[in-house]
């Protein structure tokens, strides 16, 4: 039997509409709109295009979005000064920075000028260190969370299953295998020193795939009946000279050997902007009390 398809277009839309009624009974609680700052610096096509999303998105759930366009060319402290008055700024709640920063700009530095609080990343150190610790008053990153929830869709209790996170990201692999600890999986972590990969990867019930490599896992190395989750997200050209975007899971294999699986598109993808637009509400709901 094929798996289930889990379906992140129904389940992103979920959450707008969980966030949405979530700022206006915010609103009506007698707190300020929340309002998300998003820096974009230079013009990297696949940028502009990730941030005019957000921008449209926020607006669309009932939030503030300020958005900052920079110059490629612009220095370090100019783009500092900036993250220091958004800071302060007490109409802004979330703070987000689009990476990739041109290389004379170093992009930790940054991270560790946002205020913690209004980390929507969830990027700095502090907070990395909270979700790390398994503390509940952290901003977790949110291609992460919004994969637990697109598991938690199919399977609500994952203690004692056994996960594997390929890829070893800081923006998605580590924190990844940290909220799977969290949930009770016995997690393990491959990356592109790992060894005999198919090995491992048959014998996990969660499989979540972050690698950027289009086509890396096949049906054959997947477990019957696992949940997997593909994160990877790449344009490849065909022979027809269109183009695709394609995951880092073969899906057509694996969709007959897994009891669940994400599309590519469609899957991780519109989870992540949701996941954003829910850390905002979330931060601004904090920064109120
Ligand atoms: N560039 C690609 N993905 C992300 C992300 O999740 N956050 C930021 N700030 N930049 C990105």
């Amino acid at each position: 039997m094929p798996a289930q398809i889990i379906d992140g277009m129904a389940l992103a839309a979920a959450l707008r509409q969980d966030v949405a009624d979530g700022v206006e009974a915010f609103l009506a609680q007698g707190g300020s709109r929340p309002g998300l700052a998003v820096v974009l610096v230079g013009d990297d096509p696949a940028s502009h295009v990730y941030v005019a999303s957000k921008v449209r998105q926020t607006e669309a759930v009932g939030m503030r979005s300020i958005r900052h366009d920079l110059p490629a060319g612009i220095d370090e402290g100019t783009l500092l000064a900036l993250v220091r008055k958004l800071n302060r700024d007490p109409a802004i709640h979330g703070i987000l920075v689009q990476f990739p920063l041109p290389a004379q700009i170093d992009s930790a530095k940054i991270v560790d000028a946002i205020a913690p609080e209004k980390d929507v990343d969830g990027f700095n150190p502090l907070n990395v260190g909270r979700v790390a610790s398994g503390a509940a008053n952290g901003l977790v990153p949110c291609t992460p969370l919004g994969v637990m929830r697109l598991i938690r869709s199919v399977r609500d209790d994952l203690a004692g299953l056994g996960a594997l996170v390929v890829g070893a990201s800081n923006v998605v692999g580590r924190p990844m295998a940290r909220l799977l600890l969290q949930a009770g999986c016995t997690v393990s972590i491959a990356h592109h020193l790992t060894t005999d990969l198919a090995r491992r990867t048959r014998e996990a019930d969660i499989l979540v795939v972050a690698t950027g490599v289009p086509g890396l896992i096949r049906g054959e190395a997947i477990k019957p009946g696992s949940i997997v989750i593909d994160v990877g997200i790449t344009r490849v050209a065909l022979s027809s000279g269109k183009t695709r975007l394609v995951g880092d899971v073969v899906f057509d294999e694996a969709v007959e050997v897994a009891g669940a699986i994400t599309p590519v598109p469609g899957g991780v993808g519109p989870m992540t902007i949701a996941q954003l637009l829910a850390n905002t509400l979330t931060a601004a709901r904090r920064l109120r009390t």
